[in-house]
């Protein structure tokens, strides 16, 4: 079989399903989608980032190209905004890619269905509406609004944290300094949330089963300031789920339309589990190498059948 790996040069998950794929004789193909300048297609035929997709029977989508642009030094406004244009028609183009890769039978992973879950707001909007347990939850770009939301979770006793609407900072406790802060926020939206206290729980699922579910120690709030973290050495300890959190991970994965998801969940003391988020790309190799869980091969299984 021919596969393609859309992914980063850094991204050692895919490197691994690479490896596994081609020493079982499949054919792969990169599709690197920070590469710039050699896109084409005549609707019939397509090349993304120099990649030719045709032939490929199976994807596995860890990136797309990014809809953002970093200023290069002494580039005046103009030329951001021309290359902001030109990286969202880039992500266009490559949607349009998957999405007749998929019409064609090969099997796209994650499926195109997930990718207006991609975004916080929209997956915990989905999560709400099914019922499934998430914290409270203010998004808002309005001060007031904001500042209510603390001060009555603070009149339970409860602390707030915020997090951005799409990547690029950790997960931060509202103290004092933060709260005040909130007085000038907007015009952009945050998230604000009641604080779960418990274990941070990784669930790592592949088609349908759970291929991992571990607790990440950690001394910080999100785990991925913990210095141990940051200098690669995270611990994971694998944990046993009870059914109904199978149930719950698994629910949260189909709703964004994820085969392949990291679903992030809080345990508390009292055993609740609570659902923050699933990942259309979660990193699963250090896992894997740590504790052993087969993910990548698994991944590379889900890859190689057809779907249904
Ligand atoms: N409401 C919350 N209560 C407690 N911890 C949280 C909360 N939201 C996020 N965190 C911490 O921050 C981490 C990152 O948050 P998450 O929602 O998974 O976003 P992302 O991983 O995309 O930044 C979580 O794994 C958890 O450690
Ligand atoms: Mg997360």
């Amino acid at each position: 079989m021919r596969l393609a790996l859309w992914a980063s040069e850094d991204d050692l998950a895919a490197a691994r399903v690479r490896a596994l794929a081609e020493e079982r004789g499949h054919a792969v193909i990169a599709v690197t989608p920070g590469a710039l300048g050699a896109d084409a297609t005549d609707l019939a035929s397509w090349v993304l980032s120099a990649a030719d997709l045709d032939a490929c029977d199976a994807h596995l989508v860890r990136a797309l190209p990014s809809p953002f642009v970093v200023p290069a030094e002494g580039e005046d406004a103009a030329g951001v905004a021309r290359r902001a244009f030109e990286a969202q028609e880039r992500v266009q183009l490559a949607h349009a890619a998957l999405a007749a890769a998929e019409a064609k039978g090969a099997r796209v992973v994650n499926p195109c269905a997930s990718l207006p879950f991609e975004g916080k707001p929209s997956q915990l909007g989905v999560f709400s509406r099914a019922g499934l347990p998430v914290p409270r939850t203010l998004i808002t770009s309005l001060p007031l609004a904001a500042l209510r939301f603390v001060d009555a979770l603070a009149a339970e006793g409860v602390q707030a944290i915020a997090k951005p609407l799409i990547g690029g900072a950790t997960a931060k406790v509202i103290d004092g300094a933060a709260r005040a802060r909130l007085s000038s926020l907007g015009p952009a939206p945050i998230i604000l949330q009641e604080r779960v206290p418990g274990d941070d729980v990784r669930v790592t699922l592949v088609g349908g089963a759970v291929l991992s579910a571990v607790v990440i120690p950690s001394a910080t709030l999100d785990y991925r300031d913990d210095p141990a973290y940051l200098a690669g050495h995270a611990s994971y300890r694998t944990i046993e789920l009870p059914d109904a959190t199978i149930a719950l991970a698994l629910r949260a994965a189909a709703l964004c339309a994820h085969v392949v998801s990291g679903v992030d969940l809080k345990r508390t003391d009292d055993g609740r589990f609570v659902l923050l988020e699933a990942n259309a790309a979660p990193r699963w190799l250090d896992i894997e190498e740590k504790t052993g869980a087969p993910v990548s091969e698994a991944v590379l299984s889900l890859l190689l059948s057809r779907p249904t």
